[in-house]
């Protein structure tokens, strides 16, 4: 199940958000320091978040969406405890990567760039990592898993604590 806000569980957080809000309403290019704020807040940018700045100050979501897409220090997903992230360069895709990105998906029940709605895994697919030679790559947080084979998926899963629907 893939990751919600709750707004009930995040009441505080809100009420902070608000504030800053609040804070630079009357100020000119006030759209940054939110954000930053909300990304801080939250540790990525709530769409529900997104919402309220549009309403509070004013700003079409496209704009704010715009703005939030193009900077990196910005994040639309929360990031899960553990970060599997599959290498799609060339040579993993050559090996089955995509097969093994697949089986990490069906037994997580995310997608690529979601997180688990229990905030355990985060599925990700990189570029070459630069391991070629490993291919195909996995890495977990720091871990890294050379010529993986599908077998190992479910492992995995199970080593970092999860569970298997
Ligand atoms: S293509 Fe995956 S490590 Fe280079």
């Amino acid at each position: 199940m893939e990751f919600m806000f709750d707004k009930e569980k995040n009441k505080e957080k809100i009420e902070r958000f608000r504030q800053i809000i609040q804070d630079h309403k009357e100020t000119k290019g006030a759209l940054m320091p939110v954000l930053q704020g909300a990304q801080e807040i939250f540790g990525y940018l709530p769409a529900e978040m997104l919402q309220l700045i549009s309403e509070e100050l004013d700003i079409p979501l496209s704009e704010i969406y715009g703005v939030a897409t193009f900077y990196s220090q910005f994040s639309f997903i929360p990031k899960g405890e553990n970060i599997i992230s599959i290498c799609l360069g060339t040579a993993c895709y050559v090996k089955g990567a995509q097969d093994i990105l697949e089986d990490f998906e069906k037994l997580l029940g995310i997608k690529a760039g979601q997180t688990t709605g229990d905030m355990k895994f985060s599925i990700s697919s990189t570029r070459c990592i630069g391991d070629c030679s490993m291919a195909p790559v996995v890495t977990v947080n720091e871990d890294i898993y050379p010529r993986l084979k599908k077998e190992q998926v479910k492992e995995i899963i199970l080593k970092y604590g999860g569970e298997i629907k």
